[in-house]
């Protein structure tokens, strides 16, 4: 049996020698050349192939094509004229790796064969078929350009050697098998006389095993890596950098879906429970939500910082985290420990009923928002896995108190219109105001207590495009610009006159999490860290403020929840549909239909 070598299979024959790769491939094959083995994601490095001293590109001409940036060189088909030195070259920061490649294309191979990883794998050698067989035939395992190994069959000291058998001593059929074939038997073998005359060649191909899918966290359930410096001094900046940002990306969002509404969010909550969310996510959608809340990739800091800023705010702002979870999902213990530990929230088994459930969800938000939300589920689904909450609360009264006697005033609307409503009023209010060129507002701060200020933009004009301009403007650093710059001015005596104003809005937060960049939440969450037994997608999220201006100071609250459930396909007739009623057994319709209003 002879067996020609044309194929075009995709393979992967590496025997690492050192720094030095050598390859021998089969013309027509395909190869691909990684420009390294490990694992690891070089996010902006400049990578360099060359071929014999010239450089590759991604345009180059020929059948070598450099592809995915550099992160692996793909020659398909193989020819001779492939044959040489290939380098890559990968730059970043101070480091600088090399990796050489030294193909050999090599045409005189009997047979290729391709097997299974775990299969019984026969490598056909045989005499010629009127020689006299005096002595066994020599196996050999090619090791790159000129070196290789014996193979030994039955000869027990050399290790991994018992898995190789001669199956037909001193005869003409020199075939040998090899027993439970793993990756690495991959490669080319010689058979040779015991005189050195070749006899075949064989180039094994290896194939993973088609395994049933494993469970998505194998290897995965880690708990969180641990904050190396607490008392790091850059760890609080870069947090309140990352919520500056975030804050002001979320004002952007919402803005443009509500561009004139009232409008109102808690940018410290929706970061509270993303976060808290990231304890337990893994991958790529670790790598999302570290994205989404602005903070940098692997600051592994982040829930320390976390805690940190929970417990600097608890003199004005009350933030709460709770898990709630189905009972038959085994959260990992770390995440547990974990979530204890920077949110103060011992995650907890939804009940048996619907009604129980959103019952206990409900009063836990009416609690944590001092009865001001008191609302916010109307239902638990039972496919619910998982509902992760963050709740805060925040009072904070005037320090300087308005007039007490009631007033009301005209409030002019956006469209022109006048509104009458109550009003806070002070002939002589201490407060900072300045007019803020870079934001083209009058802004006016507040002194609140609890070490916080209510900052109010006034835009030029009651018309939508001044308003627009001053929302534009308003980007993190502007922001913080604007705060820093009324820290340094001293207050005067201004006469303030505020409307009395109740505010309670709910944005669309299933919108503003595909606008941050999360859209795959909704197809299937790695959260590894949490939870390993089967993906859960993100089937709900909501997000509800309310703040209120009054005689004594600000009242507001906000409540963000991302309800998880199992990954199950989901079907919805909830529109416009046709339908067929079939007999099965006689494969026949037996009614047909078409439904738009049921
Ligand atoms: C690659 O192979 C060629 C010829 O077989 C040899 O001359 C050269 O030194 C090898 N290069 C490396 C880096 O081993
Ligand atoms: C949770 O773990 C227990 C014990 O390890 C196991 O019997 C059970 O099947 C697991 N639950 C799920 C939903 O896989
Ligand atoms: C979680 O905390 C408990 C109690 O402090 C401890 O016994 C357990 O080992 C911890 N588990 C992990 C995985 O850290
Ligand atoms: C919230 O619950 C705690 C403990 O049950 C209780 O002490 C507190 O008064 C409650 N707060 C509100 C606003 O209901």
């Amino acid at each position: 049996m002879k067996l020609q070598a044309i194929l075009c299979l995709l393979l992967q024959l590496i025997f690492e020698l050192s720094s030095c790769t050598h390859v021998r491939v089969i013309p027509g094959s395909t190869l691909e050349l990684p420009c390294f083995s490990f694992q690891t994601e070089f996010n902006g490095a400049a990578i360099t192939w060359t071929f014999n001293g010239n450089v590759l590109s991604a345009q180059s001409t020929g059948s070598a094509r450099v592809k995915k940036d550099g992160l692996y060189l793909s020659i398909s088909p193989v020819t001779a004229a492939n044959e040489g030195e290939y380098l890559c070259l990968l730059k970043e920061n101070n480091m600088e790796v090399i990796r050489t490649y030294n193909i050999t294309v090599d045409a005189m191979i009997g047979y290729t064969i391709k097997v299974i990883e775990g299969s019984t794998l026969h490598l056909p050698c045989h005499f010629p078929p009127y020689s006299q067989v005096r002595a066994n035939a020599l196996w050999f395992k090619g090791m790159g350009v000129g070196k290789k190994t014996r193979l030994n069959p039955g000869d027990d000291s050399a290790g991994d050697n018992d898995r190789v058998e001669l199956l037909y001593p001193l005869d003409h059929d020199q075939t040998i098998i090899i027993r439970d074939t793993i990756m690495e038997d991959a490669g080319i073998y010689d058979c040779e006389s015991a005189e050195g005359e070749k006899l075949s060649t064989v180039y094994i191909i290896v194939e993973v095993a088609p395994t049933p899918v494993p469970p998505s966290c194998d290897g995965f359930i880690t708990a969180w890596e641990p904050c190396q410096d607490e008392n790091s001094r850059t760890g609080e900046p870069m947090l309140q950098e990352s919520m500056a940002e975030f804050s002001m990306k979320l004002f952007s969002y919402l803005r443009e879906s509500n561009p004139s509404s009232n409008l109102l969010f808690s940018p410290i909550s929706i970061s509270g429970a993303l976060s808290h969310l990231l304890l337990g996510a893994r991958g790529a959608t670790r790598r999302a939500i570290e994205t989404a809340v602005c903070v940098p990739h692997d600051f592994h800091c982040v829930h320390f910082q976390m805690k940190k800023l929970r417990e600097k705010l608890a003199s004005s702002l009350k933030m709460a985290s709770q898990i709630y979870y189905n009972p038959q999902m085994n959260l990992s213990e770390s995440f547990i420990n974990q979530s204890i530990q920077f949110y103060e929230a011992e995650p907890t088994r939804l009940l048996e009923t619907s009604a129980e459930s959103t019952q206990m969800i409900n009063s836990w938000v009416a609690n944590k928002t001092n009865n001001n939300i008191k609302h916010l589920v109307d239902s638990v689904s039972p496919s619910t896995q998982m509902i992760l909450l963050n709740a805060v609360s925040f009072s904070g009264q005037w320090k300087v108190k308005f007039d007490q006697k009631p007033k009301k005033g005209l409030f002019t609307k956006l469209d022109g219109d006048l509104v009458n409503v109550p009003l806070l009023y002070h002939q002589k209010y201490k407060a900072v105001m300045t007019y803020v060129i870079e934001l083209k507002a009058q802004v006016a701060r507040f002194a609140l207590t609890g070490d916080s200020s209510l900052y109010i933009l006034l835009p030029r004009s009651n018309t939508v495009a001044s308003l627009q301009q001053v929302e534009g403007k308003m980007t993190d650093i502007a922001v913080r610009q604007m705060i820093e710059q009324m820290k340094t001015r001293s207050s005067q005596h201004v006469e303030v006159t505020l409307p009395q104003i109740k505010l309670d809005f709910q944005p669309d937060m299933n919108i503003l999490i595909k606008k941050l960049g999360l859209s795959s939440l909704f197809e299937g969450a790695d959260l590894c860290g949490l939870y390993s037994e089967e993906k859960v997608v993100l089937d709900d999220a909501r997000h509800r403020a309310f703040l209120a201006l009054t005689e004594q100071g600000v009242e507001a609250g906000a409540v963000t929840t991302m309800s998880f459930s199992r990954s199950f396909p989901s079907f919805s007739a909830m529109r416009p549909f046709i339908m067929l009623l079939w007999s099965d057994q006689a494969n026949v319709p037996l009614f047909i239909g078409r439904v738009t209003d049921p």
